[in-house]
């Protein structure tokens, strides 16, 4: 016994010595999803990335699953309690739940957010970190329910029927969250946990969404599986893991959020990996994002404040669907950005219909806050998120290969499994965001990093993938 204690000491120094050596370079706090002790959160967020109402016996909907793994045998010790999980409006909690939250659903997601972040939180140099953060969206939106701000605006409740997605009231409703603590499995060693639900709260299983993880204790890394299904009354859903900041804001909200990235990468200095096995691809009109890298800095290249009415979210997203349509092409400028850059750094105007790439675009929205937008252009959706947003959507082409990406149409999708490791910083660097005239370029820092489906306007489709061995390297 004695021999086995000393063994397994040596094998946990050798783990502290080799997580030291890959931490140093990791933006993350768990490379590679390695870390026994798991760390992860739950969040849903309706059409604007609020909460707006909550679901009934359902709480705030924010969760986390959080535990150590003992030294001394094989036993799971939970950090969050179901009391902690179950925490929503009107449920006071004190020094964590402030007056003003108490009774506002959104307030109070943002709360229970940061407790949770503080109950999972593990010390780490340079910061602390909390958890890998699975993220749930409806996309429906309910116009006369005054509920989504205009590009940051408030705007009165408004008539536009047809436009967006909304079975009647109540269409922008919170999820049904079930939760399966992680267990240490009969076998003794496998580790397994889930998060699932659907949208029809009144019918059972028609809309759907789990996301299980899985590990062997002291083996490889965990595998997060996830599966997505839309509905004729939840015709747009939106999965993602995301690593997140772990203070300030995250991609799209415009709360202090908790996460994962203890270091945030910034452009052209960073690499991301991750293992996608897709199982289900979820139709034509499911926009997988191989990866998807979100900020925020206004058009003059600031930082952003809080102030949601200059703030604007930046989105780049990389959509593997082999299905997905070329919306950018020599007829449709307006779909396309000015122009694009190469490695090498020459550029090329997209009225260049000998050298522009338009396959490795599938559209281009610009911020509708812009003033000095280059003609013709399209503007991002107002709604959808609390500020201004600019979002760029490539497709696997070869202007990508150098930085790793896919490079033809089909890669990477349903039974082609990879490991990527995606030269991040180099690509965002060289891709065009909008910017105010002869003010100084923004550094563009990237506070989440998020894979998973956005299924758009489809009913009855299943997206099904696997994700595993994530990083995010400092180069
Ligand atoms: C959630 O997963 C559990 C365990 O696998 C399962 O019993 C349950 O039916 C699932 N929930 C829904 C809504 O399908
Ligand atoms: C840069 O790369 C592009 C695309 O490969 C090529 O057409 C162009 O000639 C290159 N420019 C220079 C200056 O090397």
């Amino acid at each position: 016994m004695k021999q086995m204690a000393l063994i397994h000491t040596v094998i946990n120094l050798l783990l502290m010595v080799h997580g030291d050596v890959s931490s140093s370079s990791s933006a993350v706090g768990d490379p590679e999803m390695k870390r026994d002790g798991l760390r992860v959160a739950f969040e849903a967020w309706n059409f604007c990335n609020e909460v707006g109402l909550e679901a009934p016996h359902m709480g705030s909907p924010r969760a986390a699953d959080c535990f150590d793994v003992s030294t001394s045998g094989y036993s799971l010790a939970h950090k969050v309690s179901d009391s902690d999980n179950n925490l929503g409006i009107g449920k006071s909690k004190q020094g964590v739940i402030s007056e003003a939250a108490l009774h506002n659903p959104d307030l109070y997601a943002v709360e229970k957010e940061l407790y949770l972040g503080s109950l999972c939180q593990v010390s780490d140099e340079p910061n602390p970190w909390s958890f890998w953060m699975v993220m749930l969206k409806n996309g429906n939106y309910d116009t006369k329910s005054g509920l989504c701000p205009q590009n940051g605006r408030k705007i009165p409740p408004f008539d536009q029927p047809g436009k967006f997605p909304c079975f009647g009231t109540g269409c922008m409703n919170q999820p049904v969250l079930n939760h399966g603590k992680t267990q240490l499995l009969s076998d003794g060693y496998t580790m397994r946990g889930w998060f699932n639900g659907t949208y029809d709260v009144d019918a059972d299983g028609v809309s759907y969404y789990e996301v299980v993880w899985e590990k062997r204790v002291g083996v490889g890394g965990w595998v997060f599986k996830h599966k997505l299904k839309t509905s004729s009354k939840y015709p747009w859903l939106m999965l993602y893991l995301r690593a997140d900041a772990t203070k300030g804001f995250s991609g799209g909200y415009h709360y202090d959020t908790r996460g994962m990235l203890k270091t945030l990468p910034e452009s052209p200095k960073f690499k991301v990996r991750l293992t996608v096995d897709i199982k289900q691809g979820g139709g034509p009109k499911s926009q997988f994002y191989l990866l998807d890298i979100g900020s925020c800095w206004k058009n003059n290249g600031e930082p952003c404040d809080g102030d949601v009415t200059t703030d604007v979210t930046r989105y780049s997203e990389m959509i593997i669907n082999p299905e997905t349509e070329l919306w950018c092409n020599p007829k449709t400028l307006h779909n396309c950005p000015p122009y694009h850059t190469f490695r090498n750094g020459t550029r090329v105007h997209r009225t260049d219909s000998q050298r522009f790439p338009y396959e490795a675009y599938h559209v281009y929205c610009a911020p509708g806050n812009a003033e000095h937008l280059e003609l013709p252009v399209g503007t991002c959706d107002p709604f959808s998120n609390p500020q201004a947003q600019e979002i760029l959507q490539l497709l696997p082409h070869p202007v990508w290969g150098e930085y790793g990406y896919p490079t033809r149409r089909g890669d990477g999708w349903v039974g082609d499994p990879r490991t990527w490791e995606l030269d991040v910083g180099a690509l965002s660097s060289r891709l065009y965001f909008y910017q105010d005239p002869g003010t100084t370029p923004a550094r563009r820092i990237w506070t989440s990093v998020d894979v998973g489906t956005e299924i758009y306007k489809d009913e009855g489709a299943v997206a099904e993938w696997h994700l595993s061995d994530f990083n995010v390297l400092i180069t």
